[in-house]
């Protein structure tokens, strides 16, 4: 009888031991100082960042003006751009910003764009693939202008760039993942997109620290919801507002890790999601999402 109280007093310690391990290591994450400022050296550095006119591409943007980076403003819309690069510089008047135009719908390569020129001579330390595009396939022109956004421009643009931030390093690509990459009904290409962000990006990284460029950090910051005109579900405690989360994305940089979530509400959010068994997943996200399909179809 001792011996059976004795294993499960001692399976009892080593659960308690591990739940406070994990405890301890959220609050590491997300209590630790930002390092951002580690990506800011030499003379003038620059960051680029896709899909700068609304939602979280601009929240990075001027979080990062407010650090004093230089910007690359990416978008599809010039005078869109030029109101977010005037309302920026009002506020920083030190800060320069240049425009990268270019529809990530079309399938048409840096090269031939206006990207290459952009960046000749520039301090670029950051690159953030933030661009996204996610909804409900329904067409052939949908599912390339998906696979096109979410993961060829990626891929490309940080393929040209990379040789630069290499020898701009400490450098930072930062990719924008998101919860959906467990799997998601009626978002499957912006779903599995999001997962190859996330294993490439990766894949990236352990190269870097393989060929010796061990300052050339990948980071996927993941994300479960962010109030913004891709997501127009109003803000709250779950879903924060796109300033909000880019504030509080950015502490999560220069800290070694390949993947986190960006806002620590949503790390709480996943590991709940994740503590479940796949069936139970699937009865939680399938009323979820088809709730959601409601909103988004009255909003359209
Ligand atoms: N919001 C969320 O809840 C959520 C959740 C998970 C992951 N994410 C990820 O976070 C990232 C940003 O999402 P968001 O909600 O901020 O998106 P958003 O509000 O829809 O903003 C998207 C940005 O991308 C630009 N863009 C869209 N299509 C483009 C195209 N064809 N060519 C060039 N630029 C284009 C938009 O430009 P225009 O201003 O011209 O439209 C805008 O600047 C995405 O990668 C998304 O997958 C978001």
């Amino acid at each position: 009888m001792e011996i059976i109280s004795r294993i499960i007093y001692s399976a009892g310690l080593l659960c308690v031991t591990y739940a406070l391990y994990q405890v301890a290591v959220f609050l590491t994450i997300y209590l630790r100082p930002s390092r951002l400022h580690h990506y800011h050296h030499g003379s003038q550095p620059w960051a680029c960042i896709t899909g700068a006119s609304d939602g979280i591409g601009l929240g990075i943007a001027q979080e990062l003006a407010s650090h004093n980076f230089n910007l690359i403003l990416h978008g599809r819309n010039f005078s869109k751009l030029s109101a977010v690069k005037s309302s920026i510089q009002e506020q920083h008047p030190s800060v320069s910003i240049l425009i990268f135009i270019f529809d990530t719908k079309e399938c048409k390569t840096i090269q031939s764009s206006t990207f290459p020129d952009l960046i000749k001579n520039l301090n670029l330390t950051i690159l953030v693939n933030n661009v996204g595009l996610g909804h409900e396939t329904l067409s052939a022109e949908d599912v390339d202008a998906q696979i096109n956004t979410n993961l060829r421009f990626a891929t490309q643009l940080t393929h040209y760039t990379l040789p630069i931030l290499k020898s701009c390093s400490p450098s930072l690509i930062l990719t924008m993942g998101s919860t959906t990459a467990i799997g998601m009904p009626w978002l499957s290409v912006y779903a599995g997109a999001k997962a190859y962000l996330r294993t490439w990006s990766r894949s990236l990284g352990m190269q870097m620290r393989g060929e010796g460029f061990r300052d050339v950090e990948f980071l996927t910051l993941d994300i479960v919801e962010v109030s913004t005109l891709g997501n127009i579900l109003e803000e709250s405690f779950l879903r924060p507002n796109a300033r909000k989360w880019a504030t509080a994305a950015l502490r999560q940089v220069g800290h070694g890790r390949r993947y986190v979530h960006g806002y620590w509400v949503h790390a709480l959010q996943r590991g709940v999601v994740n503590w479940m068994p796949d069936g139970a997943q699937d009865m939680v996200i399938l009323p979820e999402v088809a709730t959601r399909r409601k909103l988004w179809g009255k909003s359209k």
